[in-house]
């Protein structure tokens, strides 16, 4: 089966708008906030040729869920898949959806997601196929949250020395909309001392989900929020019938996750390196052998996890990293994230993990730090296949994936903030198997030199 082609066009642009009731900035992609949703079928083929009309600063924009099998290049990482699109420029994002599902997209490169760059994308069962549960209508539900403060001024208080937490977001908003300052909603909404405008506007009102009696609804809920975890309980029979992961591992990767100082700035930083992004891709500079454009140096494999609640931390062997972990092509790899204590005594936080490129299997997880003998409870019957997971406040879990999935690919904590904050690594397999890279996609750092002489001569 082909599947279709589907054609798009988007202009991300800064726009005025009132997500919550007070007017802000927000980036909107044809003049839509949020984003226009996307929807195909498993096996259709999306074309984004995505135009940038920021003024003054790149763009690039991640499918999330999305494995991207033989199309690296239009993952959409900055730094790592591919150049930022310049002001005025168009990048071309093909690739392939071939799993039905609920997906998002989101900016990615800085933090354009909390400044409002994101969208839903729904891939319905391929041509010919029947979804297994039977339903009369679906409604699509897209979490996210808001600042008042923009994202640009969130990522220098961050970066600052002291670092300046960004603190809860204003409102959280339900396909892109929120009432500001509207919690007591449920008890006053009868009252004209309410600050809550239910209709009004039409970029704030709430959407009304119209349902009739005795009708069957799906509801699709995804969630882009930069920080907000946000708590959803239904329930529902699991789907039984996911494939099951390989019975044994080739290599496991510790990945202890903490909090420490640089120079006085607040970074995260896993197995004692900050992730910072080089000027070059990796994908490009991987690929064309570019030893200088990125830390050659393998990343740490493992470190003495600190666990103790009361440690001191923060010490002089922690450094800036843009190393990258090179996975053998399809080999079976095992990560084991392990949470730690963050600066402040007694705190350790909750960190969403997610993986581009590939699903993984969730083997367990666990309290305290992870040691060799917890392996004999791991699940290989029927655990999860997801692309995001979560490690709890001083716990560890353990993940199972196949490398079979030539490119380079981002692995991080998917709260924003953190991410800024070097919350994050990177995975590259198979890199040698890939055709020619796309131009659009190297046009920057040695990669963009490179073709520029190869141009020359
Ligand atoms: Cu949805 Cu790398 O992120
Ligand atoms: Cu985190």
């Amino acid at each position: 089966m082909g599947g279709k082609a589907r054609h798009f066009k988007w202009e991300v642009e800064y726009m005025h708008w009132s997500p919550d009731g007070e007017e802000g900035v927000v980036m909107g992609i044809n003049g839509q906030f949020p984003g226009p949703t996307i929807r195909a079928r498993a096996g259709d083929t999306i074309h984004v040729e995505l135009t940038n009309r920021l003024h003054t600063e790149g763009v690039v924009i991640h499918w999330h869920g999305i494995r991207q099998i033989g199309t690296p290049w239009a993952d959409g990482t900055a730094s790592i898949s591919q150049c930022a699109i310049n002001p005025g420029e168009t990048f071309l994002y093909r690739f392939k959806v071939d799993k039905a599902g609920t997906y998002f997209y989101h900016g990615h490169y800085g933090m354009q997601r909390s400044a409002g760059l994101y969208g839903s994308l729904i891939v319905d069962v391929a041509e010919g196929e029947k979804e297994i549960f039977q339903y009369d209508g679906e409604f699509n539900i897209l979490l996210s949250d808001w600042w008042h403060k923009g994202s640009h001024e969130q990522e220098v208080d961050l970066s600052s020395n002291p670092m300046r937490w960004i603190g809860e977001p204003q409102t959280l908003l339900i396909n892109g909309r929120g009432q500001f300052n509207c919690s007591l909603a449920a008890h006053v909404s009868n009252s004209s001392a309410s600050p809550c405008k239910l209709r009004g506007n039409e970029q704030y009102a709430p959407h009304i989900l119209r349902v009739h009696p005795n009708k069957t609804y799906r509801l699709r809920i995804a969630s882009t929020t930069a920080l907000a975890s946000l708590n959803l309980a239904i329930g529902i029979l699991a789907l039984k019938g996911s494939p099951t992961p390989p019975p044994t591992h080739h290599r496991r990767i510790f990945l202890l996750n903490t909090q420490n100082f640089i120079d006085g700035h607040t970074k995260w930083a896993i197995n004692n390196a900050s992730l910072v992004l080089p000027a070059t891709p990796h994908l490009g500079s991987i690929k064309y052998g570019l030893n200088a454009a990125f830390n050659r140096k393998k990343p740490s494999r493992s470190v003495q996890a600190r666990l103790r609640r009361d440690e001191a931390r923060g010490k002089s062997e922690l450094h800036d990293g843009s190393g990258v972990y090179m996975l053998r092509f399809n080999t079976t790899v095992d990560v084991i994230l392990q949470n730690a204590n963050a600066l402040r005594a007694n705190v350790s936080e909750i960190h969403p993990w997610h993986l581009h490129g590939h699903d993984f299997w969730v083997l367990g997880y666990g309290e305290g730090k992870f040691t060799e003998k917890e392996e004999a409870k791991f699940n290989l019957k029927n655990p999860p296949l997801r692309n995001t997971a979560v490690i709890f406040p001083f716990g560890w879990t353990a993940l199972r994936f196949v490398a079979d999935n030539p490119g380079v690919w981002a692995f991080h904590c998917h709260i924003e903030p953190h991410l800024h904050m070097g919350m994050g690594v990177v995975f590259a397999e198979g890199v040698r198997r890939l055709g020619r890279i796309p131009n659009e996609a190297l046009g920057c750092g040695l990669t963009g030199k490179m073709l520029m002489n190869n141009l020359h001569n």
